[in-house]
């Protein structure tokens, strides 16, 4: 039986114990931590994403604020927000949403967030540690979201990772190196795949974990599963039916690949879920660290 791997209610207990440390963390004196997301534009898919993060953070008894900047924002009048929000003292954690607007200069912006403030793990001090952490990750360590929700999962899942062969399709910075990097990190033995590796199908079929972050729906076919290997699907890709309305899917075929996964996450409801829980996660361990107290 192939097992569906519910993200959606292991976000939620995920949630439920950052609400109870948060609340521990609080009456021990600490402050109310404070995540602030900022948008730059209106990108469709974007607001949905950041309306989420700040209601799911109030959820958990922290301060989410968004704060909407127009689309032509300059990359000087972002850093000059960035500079403020690294200084506030009740701002805990900075999340700049993407993509930004064309003309901004994305690296410089994520450049400039404070590290210890960094909860998208996406500053280069942070993504540092990450690839040059041994014999474990340490604790503390701000970790990209996604790849935090997927290593969570996988524990979930199979427990120790130890020597299995994991396979990642996707080489963005957002998921495929950092998920690579968490696996490695983990003592699996890890193969990142891209849009000019060869014969991909095969590649795919010897792995015990494929995770597919590539953003192109329902890529990978039933038949690049190997018979029980565990399949983390990244992807999150609407698509147009043919009576007009949309549905969402991801890089996976979902109902090709379960019939030969042990074990498999859907979209939705799968890895998307755990994004924002690891959010709040992250926004807990940059409030604890302000307080040089483990959170
Ligand atoms: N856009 C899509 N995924 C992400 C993410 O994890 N963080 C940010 N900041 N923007 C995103």
């Amino acid at each position: 039986m192939t097992r569906i791997i519910d993200g959606k209610a292991a976000a939620s207990r995920l949630r439920e114990r950052v609400k109870e440390r948060v609340g521990s963390f609080v009456a021990g004196g600490g402050p109310v931590p404070g995540l602030t997301v900022v948008l730059v534009g209106r990108h469709p898919a974007s607001l949905a994403y950041v309306g989420t993060k700040t209601r799911m953070a109030a959820e958990v008894g922290m301060n989410g604020r968004l704060l909407e900047l127009p689309e032509s924002t300059t990359t000087e009048q972002l850093l000059g927000v960035i500079a403020t929000l690294n200084e506030a003292e009740d701002v805990h954690g900075i999340l700049v949403q993407l993509p930004l607007p064309g003309h901004v200069d994305e690296s410089a912006v994520l450049d400039a967030i404070r590290p210890d403030k960094d909860v998208d793990g996406f500053h280069p001090l942070n993504v540092g540690r990450l690839f040059s952490a041994s014999g474990g990750i340490p604790e503390d360590l701000l970790l990209p979201c996604t790849p935090k929700g997927c290593l969570i999962l996988l524990r979930e899942t199979l427990g120790d990772l130890r020597g299995r062969r994991a396979v990642v399709v996707g080489r963005s910075n957002i998921v495929g190196k950092p998920v690579a990097a968490l696996l490695l990190a983990a003592d699996c033995t890890v193969t990142i795949a891209h849009s000019r590796t060869t014969d991909l199908p095969s590649l795919c079929r010897t792995a015990d974990i494929l995770v597919a972050a590539v953003g192109r729906p329902q890529m990978i076919r039933g038949d690049w599963v190997a018979e029980g290997a565990t399949v983390i699907d990244v992807g999150i890709n609407r698509v147009e039916q043919p009576d007009g309305a949309s549905r969402l899917v991801g890089d996976v075929a979902f109902d090709e690949a379960a019939e030969r996964a042990g074990a498999i996450t859907p979209v939705p409801g799968g890895v998307g879920p755990m994004t924002v829980a690891c959010l709040l996660d992250n926004t807990l361990i940059a409030a604890g660290a302000s307080q040089g107290m483990p959170a």
